[in-house]
């Protein structure tokens, strides 16, 4: 994999609201996502995901922080140039095929808003030519383009989602829990379409899920978030194996409906009651080995520092 990066996140932090209904739901994220690779960022529910996500896309405004595509600086004010750059380049898919497609239009409209807003086609021929492509690398049928969105399956939805992203031929697409919404039986296919699909146009995913399973097979690091800060960012091999933060250690050993009585669980609750005397004793992300990151103040890193020597 080469180690060039596409995608550089920076102390981001994203709130919402004013004065006393401010909400900061990111604060203080760090990572990078490489050229080629798959990244996850995996939390509960609330846990500020689809709020980075949106501020990449320039969706939601950034408070503090940066964030870099290709070098350049995209968050906050920037050129109509980059912008345009930005909108071509960073496409996203929707967790529900269900309510993100337009129910009034048809797919031909449907996979070609990005050409409309951009103009980014030579005319009417090169757009056809452009949806049926994309159309195709997604395995549905070039006719399908002038049928509307109920008469598909989720699955057949969430690929003409993908196809929506494919006709800009971005670089980076950010998959905002692509699967969670769709039928047990045909999440793998999905799946294993978005894996050919990096391989064959050399794309990069940001993918956000809820749950650390579908995650270990097709990402090649993870970011834990908690809360709206990243807990534990590493490979994903050294994550699932050595993880060190005890909400990290949560979220392996989570089973769908935690028993309040077993041990785990009292983990994340004592961790979620700690966080609060953070204030005194601030964290850092700190490097715990190569490439293995962790958000923890002097103290919890010698604790993590020896549990992970002795394991
Ligand atoms: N536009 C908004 N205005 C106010 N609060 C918001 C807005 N968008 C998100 N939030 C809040 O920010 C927090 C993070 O939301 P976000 O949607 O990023 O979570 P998530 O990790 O994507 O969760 P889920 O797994 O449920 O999709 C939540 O508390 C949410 O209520
Ligand atoms: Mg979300």
């Amino acid at each position: 994999m080469s180690r060039e990066k596409l995608l550089e996140v920076k102390d981001l932090t994203v709130a919402f609201g004013k004065r006393k209904n401010r909400f900061v739901a990111v604060k203080g994220v760090n990572f990078n996502i490489y050229k080629g690779e798959t990244f996850g960022l995996v939390g509960e529910s609330g846990s500020g995901k689809t709020t980075i996500g949106r501020a990449i896309m320039r969706i939601n405004e950034t408070d503090d922080g940066e964030i870099l595509f290709n070098g350049q600086k995209i968050n906050g004010k920037i050129s109509k140039k980059l912008d345009k750059e930005v909108i071509k380049n960073i496409q996203m898919i929707f967790q529900d095929p269900m309510a993100s497609l337009n129910e009034r239009a048809k797919v031909d409209y449907i996979v070609s808003e990005g050409l409309y807003n951009t103009k980014m086609y030579d005319n009417e021929a090169d757009r056809k030519r452009k949806v049926e492509k994309a159309l195709l690398s997604v395995g549905l049928l070039p006719e399908f383009a002038s049928r509307f969105p109920h008469e598909f399956s989720g699955g057949q939805r969430q690929r003409i989602g993908i196809a929506r992203t494919l006709v800009m031929k971005p670089e980076l697409i950010i998959a905002d829990e692509p699967i969670s919404a769709l039928d047990v039986s045909i999440r793998a296919q999905v799946i294993n379409l978005m894996n050919d699909l990096k391989q064959t146009l050399g794309l990069t995913y940001l993918f956000i899920a809820h749950d650390l399973s579908v995650v270990r097979f097709i990402t090649d690091r993870v970011a834990v978030i908690h809360k709206g800060r990243i807990v534990e960012l590493a490979e994903t091999e050294e994550l699932y194996q050595n993880p060190v933060h005890p909400y990290t250690k949560g979220l392996l050993s989570a089973i769908p409906m935690p028993d309040p009585k077993t041990e785990k669980h009292r983990k994340i609750e004592k961790y979620d009651k700690n966080i609060h005397k953070y204030d005194d004793n601030p964290p850092k992300w700190m490097e715990i080995r190569p490439e293995h990151w962790v958000l923890a103040n002097e103290e919890e890193y010698e604790i993590y520092k020896r549990e992970l020597e002795e394991s």
